[in-house]
């Protein structure tokens, strides 16, 4: 494990040097909320550069400055802001995808991508619980990504898709899986209070959330329970074992730009106490963090002591947008420990979870 480490770290040290041409890459819905963070993340990148960029029929042919109504809250490239919307169509793509569509759209259009040869690496929850697409946070199942082998469109152009979780699952599995490996787990209940730019661009109507909590999200509260155990399953052969604990999330969307909160109550398998369960987060460090990759977190998770943390004014940023925040740790009266979580929707749980996949896929030898 140490040696293949220390290989895959000489290969990334050795890119980051070598690599003056940088890899293409498209977006696929680079108009909507996630699609501007992609833009956003992607201008510095070491590895990576935006040759191409699609959404809708409705953009196609405009320039990206006048198809997307720019909610970040730095300035848009100016490179890309002259950039030509292109069809949503694989024809004169770049290799290497990063989509962001509305997963209506995504069933039907990431699989003409992958068989045209492209690696989609996407945010939608189209094909995430289909049994050969891997479903990854490179810090808990790096390995997952080994089911890219048994997709048909790899064997017949090397195309492929690889999916991030959906972004209240991640936030929870990120702080789940250090208590997992140190202690097992047997339930989890978990509810969630998740920003309004979970919704997209313009998302939910300001008189419908304005002094309000809305305790209804479509959907989200099955993603959140199937994923959770996707995520923490084990890869068997040619395909996951879902990790098979007794899993209830209640999901409620809250007038908060960025940022899901959700508080947690576990039951472990091995009992343990505070301080253990504070270091398992605070000591957790995975592939990511060995191998340097250029979006992952010193730490994936960290620990506040603070009273009444984490809080999304404060927290939301850690770690760049890519550290789980979590507090609050004490007994649970009915099952043994509660806790809260924090993490940026739009950053880990969408943009910069899959940045960090496409990282790890191209350190493994998946993306050129
Ligand atoms: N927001 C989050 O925090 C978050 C987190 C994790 C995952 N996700 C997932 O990421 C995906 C994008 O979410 P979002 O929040 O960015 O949504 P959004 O702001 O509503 O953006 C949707 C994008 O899809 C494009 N689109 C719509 N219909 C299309 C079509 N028929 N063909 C091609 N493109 C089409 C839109 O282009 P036009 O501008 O041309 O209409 C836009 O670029 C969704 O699947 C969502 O569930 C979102």
């Amino acid at each position: 494990m140490v040696t293949a480490v220390a290989a895959a770290m000489a290969v990334v040290e050795s890119e980051t040097i070598a690599m003056q041409t940088k890899i293409a890459v498209g977006i696929l819905g680079a108009t909507g909320i996630v699609g501007q963070r992609f833009v956003q993340m992607l201008e510095h990148h070491p590895w990576f550069e935006v040759a191409w960029l699609a959404a809708s029929d409705r953009s196609e042919g405009k320039k990206y400055s006048e198809a997307a109504r720019w909610r970040m809250k730095t300035d848009m490239p100016a490179r890309v802001a002259d950039m030509i919307m292109s069809p949503a169509k694989p024809k004169g793509a770049p290799k290497v995808i990063f989509a962001a569509l509305d997963s209506s759209i995504a069933a039907e259009l990431e699989p003409q991508f992958a068989e045209a040869g492209c690696a989609v690496v996407t945010n939608s929850s189209a094909l995430r619980m289909q049994a050969d697409v891997p479903l990854v946070i490179p810090e808990v199942n790096p390995d997952h990504i080994k089911l890219i082998e048994s997709q048909p469109w790899r064997r017949k152009t090397g195309g492929f898709v690889v999916t991030n979780p959906n972004c209240s699952a991640i936030g929870l599995v990120m702080a789940l899986a250090p208590l997992q490996q140190r202690f097992g787990i047997e339930t989890v209940i978990a509810v969630t209070m998740q920003a309004v730019s979970g919704a997209g661009y313009p998302g939910v109507a300001s008189l419908d959330i304005l002094g309000n909590v809305i305790p209804y999200i479509s959907k989200e509260e099955e993603k959140m329970e199937e994923e959770t155990l996707k995520l923490l399953g084990r890869l068997d052969g040619p395909s996951i074992k879902s990790a098979g604990f007794g899993m209830s999330a209640h999901c409620n969307r809250v007038a908060v730009e960025d940022g899901h909160t959700e508080s947690v109550s576990v039951k472990l398998k091995t009992k343990a106490k505070s301080e253990e369960v504070i270091a398992a987060w605070n000591d957790f460090r995975s592939e990511p963090q060995q191998l340097r990759l250029p979006n992952a977190p010193e730490h994936p998770v960290r620990y506040t002591t603070a009273m009444d943390r984490p809080q999304p004014r404060f927290d939301v940023d850690s770690g760049a947008g890519m550290t789980a925040t979590v507090g609050r740790l004490r007994p649970c009266s009915v099952l043994d420990w509660k806790f809260t979580v924090l993490s940026h929707n739009t950053i880990r749980g969408a943009a910069g979870a899959a940045l960090l996949n496409a990282e790890l896929l191209k350190v493994k030898g998946y993306i050129e």
